[in-house]
């Protein structure tokens, strides 16, 4: 079994993988859940072990029937203007939420709840009162998939939909990028690699993920 087995294999059981975008990309490496699956205890590792923005991301279609668009349009404001970016087209940030029955949002078990709950609402996009549900702005931040997912765009955010549909898991997933204490900048896919084998973790390069399900 290969690594895309493998990672299909963690988020079919729940579990976490680690998935290194690109060396001419981001070229970082983010642990990745399938978000139906995350706890306290996982959030408490994502901002640890991890340390980068927690972020939920949504297919194109489930965000359409939410009505959550991409954070740059909603911005009425110069900053958004012009959003360049080094590596990308366009950044996937659509809307912050929390849950309407945590308190600040923050908390390990506040964010595993909002969190669940976005993977719930992602398995019933016409059914789910969504608006009941969430608030905004909120402490967990939404990211919106491109429509073709990996023909239109090679994010995390496609990466990780992409390997939930291919695990026939609730097409919702958490991503955090993975950061150097030492450094503070990305950790490299050497040490991501690393850590992956030391917690028992798949880890998949981002190209392999392409090749099997893009
Ligand atoms: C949100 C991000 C991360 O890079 C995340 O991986 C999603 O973005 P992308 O799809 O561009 O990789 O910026 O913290
Ligand atoms: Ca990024
Ligand atoms: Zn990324």
């Amino acid at each position: 079994d290969d690594a895309v087995d493998r990672a299909v294999a963690a988020f079919r059981a729940g579990e976490p993988v680690c998935i290194h975008d690109a060396a001419d990309r981001e070229g970082e490496t983010d642990i990745v859940y399938p978000a139906h699956g995350v706890t306290p205890d996982a959030v408490r590792r994502m901002r640890n072990d991890a340390g980068g923005l927690v972020c939920v991301a949504l297919p194109d279609q489930v965000a359409d029937a939410f009505d959550l668009p991409f954070m740059q349009e909603e911005l009425d404001h110069p900053l958004a203007a012009d959003h360049e970016l080094g590596y990308d087209e366009r950044s996937s940030f659509s809307l912050t939420v929390n849950h309407r029955d945590t308190f600040t949002g923050i908390p390990d078990d506040d964010r595993a709840l909002t969190i669940t709950k976005l993977a719930e609402a992602a398995t019933d996009p016409d059914g789910f009162p969504f608006v009941d549900e969430f608030r905004a702005p909120g402490h967990v931040h939404l990211l919106r998939a491109a429509p073709g997912l990996l023909d239109h765009r090679l994010g995390h955010t496609e990466l990780g939909i992409a390997l939930a549909e291919e695990s026939e898991v609730a097409p919702a997933v958490v991503v955090c990028e993975m950061l150097d204490d030492e450094t503070g900048g990305a950790l490299t896919p050497a040490d991501a690699r690393a850590y992956a084998d030391r917690e028992g973790i798949p880890y998949v390069e981002g190209a392999d993920l392409v090749a099997r399900l893009g």
